[in-house]
């Protein structure tokens, strides 16, 4: 029996209270993710129950019962109170997948403070603008990211802690730092968690659009209402699974899905901080024994090409459900998955802003490959008209993908932004920035973005963030950056340059330029390939008409030029 049961059923009789019952929750209580995802379960007695089992680069394993992520939390939480941190402060979380991620997660919400997660692959520079937009206080982090921060901390007035994890306390620091570890640590039994409640902020997800540097998207602590059930309903977690979540929590699905999903519902997860290999995740799975798998589409592409032998090699017969998300998932995608696993991936989407699934294919419902599936229960989802911005009636006409707004872990605002915040709203509808259609039966299918955000492999790249990179370069004149198809990415960077009188393409040239945006950019928004050019075509108002290289990179009708400057 799945945990969905009848999808229809469950859209016929649904309301958000199902969640907050099975939760305890009543409006106007004290709601606390941190306290959820650890204390709660300890008091239902599963406090020896693991929660975490985790594998490092270097093969070691650690595991974690909910009551030691209780306590790591608890120390964790204490220990940035003592340093003076209250609530709403910024805490950002700079690591890579260690444990130390995970626990301060918890550490951090339990004292009402904001968590704010980023990649620690990005560069001093996407680090700074992230830090300096949300005013941060303290930043956790490992050695050996520390001197990113560092490089940064003059220009960065509000942050005011540099805690490093993995630092022994008698070592001597630099400014503004100070050692954490807790393995040294006496482990705080019980401290008072911040009395939260459903409106407030809990964490805060960096995303880039097309223009402007990235927005911050302000989650609330009530967001944890729809991220339980949709885990509960869409990945149908249940007490004996072991689930594995490959996404890194600097992205939305590593937070949603790899930390608050599972653990509200106290549930086993693993974790491995290693970066991709065919070979080395199906031996993951073989060995934790996982169960429940939620990826993403490069990842499975990847698999793909290593091929179906690779898969006979290993011992994947735990494995009872898989899902995908981030990018279009192809139906190649959805039937290799059930010849070779013996079950589809199912396809779900959502957004940063979104905070949680909203367009799914659920256990037990026809899977249509290619289709993103239907609304989640309680959620209004069409496809707005591009000019009237009315829902469009007709099955299989393309249109805007719009949510009515009210779920529970919809973003309350873009950091420091309200006036971007607000530009997503039209005529009661929110907008979510993607085209689609929908067949007659309800199913979405996915057509592409409505904007020049490039989605690589999952990871959304603005190309404005990578052309001020590039033109900051002394070389540089102007730049213009564009996706190209890939063929396990679905698309990469590509930019095109011009240069500066006096200066002229040649290896070194080249070579500078990639090291200079190397420091600036995340390995993820690196272009793949550079174009050097003579002109870029503008309009005659001077803009870059990013539009016409993109379609020459993809081979499609360039389309109205009427508009351009060389006519
Ligand atoms: C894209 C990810 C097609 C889409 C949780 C969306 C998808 C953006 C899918 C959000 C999917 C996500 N099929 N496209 N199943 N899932 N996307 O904020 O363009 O990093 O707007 O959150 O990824 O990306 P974000």
């Amino acid at each position: 029996m799945t945990n969905i049961g009848s999808y229809d059923e469950r859209v016929k009789n649904f309301s958000w209270s199902i969640a907050e019952k099975e939760l305890d929750y009543k409006d106007g209580n004290i709601i606390n993710i941190g306290w959820y995802c650890s204390d709660r379960i300890c008091e239902q007695g599963k406090g020896d129950k693991t929660a975490l089992y985790h594998e490092g680069f270097t093969g070691e394993q650690r595991k974690y019962t909910f009551n030691d992520i209780r306590l790591a939390g608890n120390t964790i939480g204490n220990f940035l109170r003592k340093l003076g941190i209250e609530n709403e402060d910024r805490v950002c979380l700079f690591m890579d997948k260690i444990p130390e991620l995970y626990l301060s997660f918890l550490g951090v919400l339990k004292i009402g403070a904001i968590v704010q997660p980023l990649f620690s692959a990005f560069g001093d520079e996407s680090l700074y603008v992230r830090l300096e937009n949300a005013g941060t206080k303290a930043i956790i982090t490992q050695r050996k990211h520390a001197g990113k921060v560092r490089k940064i901390i003059d220009r960065l007035p509000d942050l005011e802690h540099i805690i490093i994890v993995d630092q022994k306390k008698d070592k001597a620091l630099k400014e503004k730092e100070v050692a954490f570890n807790l393995t040294e640590e006496e482990p705080v039994e019980k401290i008072d968690i911040y009395p939260t409640k459903a409106d407030s902020p809990s964490v805060l997800h960096y995303t880039s659009g097309t223009t402007g540097q990235p927005k911050g998207v302000r989650h609330v602590h009530y967001s944890l209402i729809s991220q339980y059930l949709t885990t509960k309903w869409v990945l149908d977690l249940k007490d004996d699974d072991i689930y594995w979540c490959t996404a890194d929590p600097g992205w939305v699905t590593g937070t949603s899905y790899g930390i608050i999903g599972p653990w509200s519902l106290g549930v086993t997860q693993c974790v491995l901080d290693k970066g991709f290999s065919a070979d080395s995740w199906y031996k993951f799975i073989d060995k934790y024994k996982v169960t429940m798998w939620y990826s993403a589409p490069t990842a499975i592409r990847s698999l793909m090409k290593a091929g179906e032998e690779l898969v006979k090699k290993h011992d994947l017969s735990s494995l009872r459900q898989l899902a995908s998300v981030g990018e279009p998932l192809n139906a190649e995608a959805v039937i290799w998955s059930e010849k070779v696993f013996g079950m589809p991936f199912l396809d779900t989407y959502w957004q940063t802003e979104t905070g949680c699934m909203m367009i799914c294919n659920y256990p037990g419902m026809k899977v249509k490959p290619g289709s993103m599936g239907k609304p989640f229960p309680g959620i209004e989802g069409v496809v707005l008209d591009p000019k009237s911005y009315e829902p469009i009636t007709e099955p299989g006409q393309a249109g805007l993908i719009a949510f009515k707004p009210g779920w529970p872990s919809m973003m309350t605002t873009y950091w420091n932004n309200e006036e971007k915040y607000k530009e997503k709203f039209v005529n009661g509808w929110y907008l979510a920035g993607d085209r689609s259609t929908i067949d007659k039966e309800g199913y979405f299918w996915f057509i592409g973005r409505d904007d020049d955000v490039i989605n690589t492999g999952g990871h959304l790249v603005s190309p404005f963030e990578v052309e001020s990179a590039l033109i900051e370069h002394e070389a540089v004149a102007e730049s213009a950056v564009v996706s190209k198809p890939d063929e396990v990415n679905m698309e990469v960077v590509k930019a095109f340059i011009t240069l500066k009188p006096g200066y002229e393409v040649n290896d070194d040239l080249e070579l500078s330029v990639m090291n200079f945006i190397r420091k600036k950019l995340s390995p993820l928004a690196m272009p793949q390939e550079i174009e050097y050019v003579e002109n870029l075509p503008k309009t005659r108002s001077g803009k870059i008409m990013r539009r016409i290289l993109h379609a020459k990179e993809w081979g499609e009708e360039i389309g109205d030029t009427s508009t351009l400057e060389d006519d």
